[in-house]
């Protein structure tokens, strides 16, 4: 099963794994890409009833029935510690994929490797990850057109940073990946946009200011 950049990337992160829980699976092209390459067995799951069948029919024409499962629930709820050592949450809000995490205290223990890759507010994630005592172990991004995608490896019971030294938009380990420039990039014009409707409207900028100054920073390697 080939996968699209940002999928192979969170796929590289899963790996090594015996057995994943992917939520919000859709076609299931992950959980089929990661049996393939080694995982003893995989829950494909969605909360809708469509992208569930859909996946059935991937999983069954790639004759993986034996070792993919579907399962049609609400995050993590049909599940506990027990059924997999890693859980992927790929192609949602960040918001949505911390409330995910919240209804799953056993996310958080340290024993379960958990791939995420936010596809809005990936900062509000963060910050949440921080405060909940998860740390985010490696983080990487994938082109897919115009787009750039943000994936990280959390581990929970860990005290690492979360990226709050810069406002939690990224963390020193993304620095070094080689689309770390055009990141920031779209990060500066976002943030000056932003910056540009609060100033006429008279409103406080030093959020902006402040993500604005360490985006400088960093492109100078302090
Ligand atoms: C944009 S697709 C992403 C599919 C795949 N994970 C990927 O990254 O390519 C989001 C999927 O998450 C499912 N989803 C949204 N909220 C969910 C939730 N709370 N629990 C489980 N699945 C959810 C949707 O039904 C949809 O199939």
């Amino acid at each position: 099963m080939e996968l699209t950049p940002r999928l192979k990337l969170a796929a590289d992160f899963c790996l090594p794994c015996e057995k994943v829980i992917d939520v919000g699976c859709d076609h299931a092209y992950l959980c089929i890409h990661l049996v393939e390459r080694g995982a003893k067995s995989a829950v494909a799951s969605d909360i809708r009833p469509g992208p569930l069948a859909a996946a059935k029919e991937h999983i069954a024409a790639c004759g993986m029935a034996d070792r993919v499962r579907a399962v049609l629930c609400p995050g993590l709820e049909a599940f506990g510690p027990e059924d997999g050592d890693t859980v992927s949450i790929c192609g949602m809000g960040g918001e949505m994929i911390a409330s995910i995490l919240e209804a799953a205290p056993w996310t958080a223990a340290g024993s379960h490797k958990l791939v995420l890759q936010p596809m809005t507010n990936g900062h509000k994630l963060r910050q949440w990850l921080a405060e909940h005592g998860y740390g985010i172990e490696q983080e990487a991004l994938a082109r897919e057109g115009d787009r750039i995608y943000v994936v990280m490896q959390v581990f929970g019971s860990r005290t690492d940073g979360c990226g709050r030294e810069n406002h939690y938009l990224f963390t020193e380990k993304l620095l070094a990946d080689p689309l770390f420039g055009e990141f920031a990039q779209k990060l500066r014009l976002k943030y000056e946009k932003s910056r540009q409707g609060k100033a006429s409207a008279g409103l406080d900028t030093s959020e902006e200011d402040g993500i604005l100054k360490r985006l400088e920073e960093v492109s100078h390697g302090a």
